[in-house]
């Protein structure tokens, strides 16, 4: 069994909480990535895992073993550095041999299983050459086939692709998650790339100052985040502060919204008072944008402030209610509005959370 749980896991540097009460479930055979932005904790939480670091608290299993007291080469992980951390005065081959030579792997198993390793992240033909001769992406797979090569249970994946330039990044993240899929393998993930995470994740765990913020599928997370951080964070987002106004409709200043307060956990959590307060998110696409007053809830008149072009979408900023509202319109053709619009915010939309 390879699944990894990290049970209310802390871990300190002086006065700084980087690991704060971190508790995760990582399920065998399944991607899951760690999101959040810079000095989040995340290489932290990782290297805990991978033995780098002791925690101060907390526990740490793999399978059904507590591994807090088991060094890094004893517990059926491989990492893939942040900075790949290739050995600059070996060749690739060499790299990639590395750690079957540490496990006393012997020759005509070794070489099969170096070569094996470098076809699986498709370099072939490099195995001579030295780190410094190849373009990061080379760089990355090879640190990539050194951890895959001696076979771990786990592999722990610190930011991978920072290093690689946008088309190439997709192109390597789908391939790491094929393969993954491929072997079967137990995945821990760092990113702060919140589109990488939704895109190769099964499970994203959002983390802020050293503490998870929310556990759950990409879709969770993105159509409904546990705060404002996480909504901010994943994506982009409206936010709206109302006041509950009736058992299922909203005041956004002196408009009149109806939203999904009743029989809803969002109305159980905000306690359904009339005068409470509410922050209502709305993610740019999920506003509609109508040039006629439709017949519908929730229809504000508004007028474009500015219009951005993105190709596969066009980005508005839009005058309503005495607020600016990004609205996306997806596949806009070459038609960029400008001028008087109707913004519809469909209910089912909607998304609330009681801080406001
Ligand atoms: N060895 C260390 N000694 C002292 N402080 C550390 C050490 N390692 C990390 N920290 C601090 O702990 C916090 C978490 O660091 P960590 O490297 O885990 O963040 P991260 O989420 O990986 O960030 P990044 O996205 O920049 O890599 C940061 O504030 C960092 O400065
Ligand atoms: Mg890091």
């Amino acid at each position: 069994m390879a699944e990894v749980r990290l049970v209310d896991v802390s871990k300190r540097f002086g006065g700084l909480a980087a690991v704060d009460r971190v508790s995760l479930h990582v399920p065998e055979g399944s991607f899951y990535t760690l999101l959040g932005p810079s000095g989040c904790g995340k290489t932290t939480t990782l290297r805990i895992v991978a033995g780098f670091y002791p925690p101060d608290r907390g526990d740490v299993f793999i399978g059904t073993t507590r591994v807090n007291d088991l060094p890094p080469y004893l517990r059926q992980t491989a990492m893939v550095f942040q900075e790949y951390a290739l050995f600059p005065h070996m060749t690739v081959f060499e790299n990639v041999a590395y750690g079957l030579r540490m496990r006393h792997v012997g020759s005509p198993d070794l070489a099969r299983r170096v070569a094996a390793a470098l076809s699986l992240v498709g370099l072939i033909g490099v195995e001579r050459t030295f780190p410094s001769r190849l373009s990061g992406g080379q760089q990355q797979r090879v640190a990539l086939a050194r951890a895959l090569v001696v076979e771990p249970e786990v592999l722990l994946l610190d930011e991978p692709l920072s290093n690689l330039d946008a088309k190439l990044r997709v192109r390597v993240r789908t391939e790491i998650r094929q393969l993954q899929r491929q072997l079967g393998k137990t995945v821990l993930y760092v990113t702060h790339d919140q589109e990488e995470a939704l895109a190769i994740s099964d499970r994203i765990a959002v983390m802020d100052r050293g503490r998870v913020q929310q556990i759950g599928t990409p879709v969770e997370i993105y159509h409904h985040p546990a705060n404002r951080f996480v909504a901010d964070f994943v994506g982009l987002a409206n936010f709206v502060e109302a006041e509950v106004a009736g058992p299922d409709t909203l005041r956004v200043g002196k408009v009149i919204l109806r939203a999904p307060l009743d029989g809803t956990r969002q109305h159980a959590a905000q306690g359904g008072v009339a005068g409470g307060r509410v922050t209502l998110v709305l993610r740019p696409e999920a506003i509609r944008l109508h040039r006629l007053a439709p017949q519908a809830d929730n229809v504000l008149p508004g007028q474009i402030r500015t219009a951005s072009f993105l190709g596969t979408l066009a980005r508005y900023w839009v005058e309503a209610a005495g607020l600016t509202w990004i609205v996306d319109v997806p596949s806009p053709g070459e038609t960029v509005y400008g001028g008087e619009v109707f913004l519809e915010i469909p209910r089912d939309r909607m998304h609330i959370l009681r801080e406001s």
